[in-house]
This record gives structure tokens, C-alpha cells and sequence, in this order.
């Protein structure tokens, strides 16, 4: 299985990555459904839409600081690192996450489409400030306020990320879905696929005939439509495909 899929990914002329909570996991940082998840813990409409935050603003800011602690402790992986490599070798056109945490650019990847947003972003509730926190430096100042507050009206600051009923950043989602028609196949790492409209993202591949490939420690609502399921820990798997990759290129 991984020498065919190795061969399918070389002689791919556009393969695309989508990924998710899993692909981290081996990071340190807790995924969302899964043993340990963050929302068997928590309850996500408490915390994770535009409701909770007009309700009790602090304690979301809360949650959204101990996570960005969390990341801030968190490596990319070697799950992380194969795909950038995977897009020097110009075999993976382009990453499509759902994560938030900023791995895949620490590892080297280029092309990456945040389709949820990013938690080192913050943005006004009311005017149009936003900010990219590692590019300021403010990451510390971030983590002192209870309440940030906008430097330039005064409001509310807020995570850029997407909360249940929010919509998707359009620029993000139109590219993602426009590269899933075009792409030959899907590498689909570390996501459960529950979460609507990013988990359309491997049926238009396969409804405009790519391969759908899957990596993850146990099937998930995609692996039904999966050509391949390659089961076991992305950053063990991933680096696997690389190495077969290289060896294929080289015979
Ligand atoms: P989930 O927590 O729903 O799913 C994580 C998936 O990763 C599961 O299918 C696990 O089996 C798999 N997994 C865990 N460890 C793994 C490993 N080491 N290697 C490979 N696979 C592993 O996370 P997502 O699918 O990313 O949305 O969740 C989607 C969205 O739901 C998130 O982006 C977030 C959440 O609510 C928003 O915040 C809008
Ligand atoms: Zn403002």
C-alpha cells in the first residue's frame, strides 16, 4: 500500500494536503473529538461562537490564551515536516488546514490555506483592525490582558478564528474548493471530518476524479470514500511516504 501510494503521489500533477486536529496531536496539542479532545471537556458553544463571547467575553479570551500557551510550547512534528517537504520536492501544490495553531508554516510549508482562521491573528469586534500577533510581537502583551481592547477604537479585540455559525473566510474557502477540483489527489491527515464546509474538501476531490488518500489513527467520516486508508500516526506514516517518494524518484 505505501509503495503504490508513494507512486500515485509522485506521479501526481497537482496533489493537495487537508488537514487537521490529528496531524497536531503529536505536537502536544489536544484535538477536539478524540481521547483528550477539547470539546469532551469543554462545551464548545460556552466557548467557541460569537454567543459566548458577547456573554462572558473573559472567559473566552481564557480559553483562547491557555491555547495559545499551549502552542507557543508546541514543535511541528515530523507529520509537519514531511508535507513541507513534500511541497519542495513540487509534489503537494498546497496545504488546506483547519488548524488554527500556525504549525504548518513553522515547518517549512509555503502554500498553506487557513480555512479557520489562525490563533496568533486577533481582530476587531467593531472596525476593521487586525493584527498578526507574531508579526508585532505582542504575543506576551496579548497574554497580560484580560480583555484586549482595539488600538484603534477602543473595542473589543477577538480571536481570528472561526466559531460555530460563523462563516468561513470566503477568499480561503473559494481557493480551497477551486484547488479541490483541480487536484488529482488528496492527502487527508488527522481530521475526523465532521466539520462542514471544510469537510467537503475530499468529496469534490473525488466527485472530479482524484484519489483520495487517508492518514489516520482510526477510520473517520471520510475514510467511506477514502481509495486508500493509511492507518497509524501521521508523523510516523508521513515520513514513510517521503522516504518511499525519494526511493521511487531515484530508481
Ligand atoms: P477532530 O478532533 O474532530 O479530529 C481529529 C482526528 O485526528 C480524529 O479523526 C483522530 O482519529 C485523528 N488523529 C488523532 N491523533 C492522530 C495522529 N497522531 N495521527 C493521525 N490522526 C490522528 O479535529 P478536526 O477534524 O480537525 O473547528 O476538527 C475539525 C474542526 O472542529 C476544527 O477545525 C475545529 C473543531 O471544532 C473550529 O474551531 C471551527
Ligand atoms: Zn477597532
Amino acid at each position: 500500500m505505501f509503495r503504490e501510494v508513494s507512486k500515485i503521489l509522485a506521479k501526481s500533477s497537482m496533489a493537495i494536503a487537508f488537514t487537521g486536529a490529528g496531524i497536531s496531536a503529536e505536537s502536544g496539542i489536544p484535538t477536539f473529538r478524540g481521547k483528550d479532545g477539547l470539546w469532551r471537556k469543554y462545551r464548545a458553544e460556552e466557548l467557541a461562537t460569537p454567543e459566548a463571547f458577547k456573554r462572558d467575553p473573559k472567559l473566552v479570551w481564557e480559553f483562547y490564551k491557555w491555547r495559545i500557551k499551549k502552542i507557543l510550547e508546541a514543535r511541528p512534528n515530523p507529520a509537519h515536516i514531511a508535507l513541507a517537504e513534500m511541497e519542495k520536492m513540487g509534489i503537494i501544490k498546497a496545504v488546506i488546514t483547519q488548524n488554527v495553531d500556525d504549525l504548518h508554516k513553522e515547518a517549512g510549508s509555503i502554500n498553506v490555506i487557513e480555512l479557520h482562521g489562525n490563533i496568533f491573528r486577533i481582530k476587531c469586534t467593531s472596525c476593521s483592525y487586525r493584527e498578526y500577533l507574531k508579526e508585532t510581537g505582542r504575543i506576551e502583551w496579548l497574554l497580560s490582558q484580560e480583555l484586549p481592547k482595539c488600538p484603534n477604537c477602543g473595542s473589543f479585540l477577538r480571536p481570528d478564528v472561526v466559531w460555530f455559525g460563523e462563516a468561513l473566510p470566503e477568499k480561503e474557502l473559494t481557493t480551497a474548493f477551486s484547488l479541490a477540483k483541480k487536484a488529482d489527489v488528496v492527502l487527508v491527515v488527522g481530521t475526523s471530518g465532521v466539520v462542514y464546509p471544510a469537510a467537503y474538501i475530499p468529496y469534490i476531490v473525488k466527485e472530479s476524479g482524484g484519489i483520495v488518500v487517508e492518514v489516520n489513527i482510526e477510520p473517520s467520516s471520510i475514510t467511506p470514500i477514502a481509495d486508500f486508508f493509511l492507518r497509524g500516526k501521521a508523523g510516523e506514516i508521513l515520513p514513510r511516504l517521503v522516504g518511499e517518494i525519494r526511493r521511487y524518484l531515484n530508481e
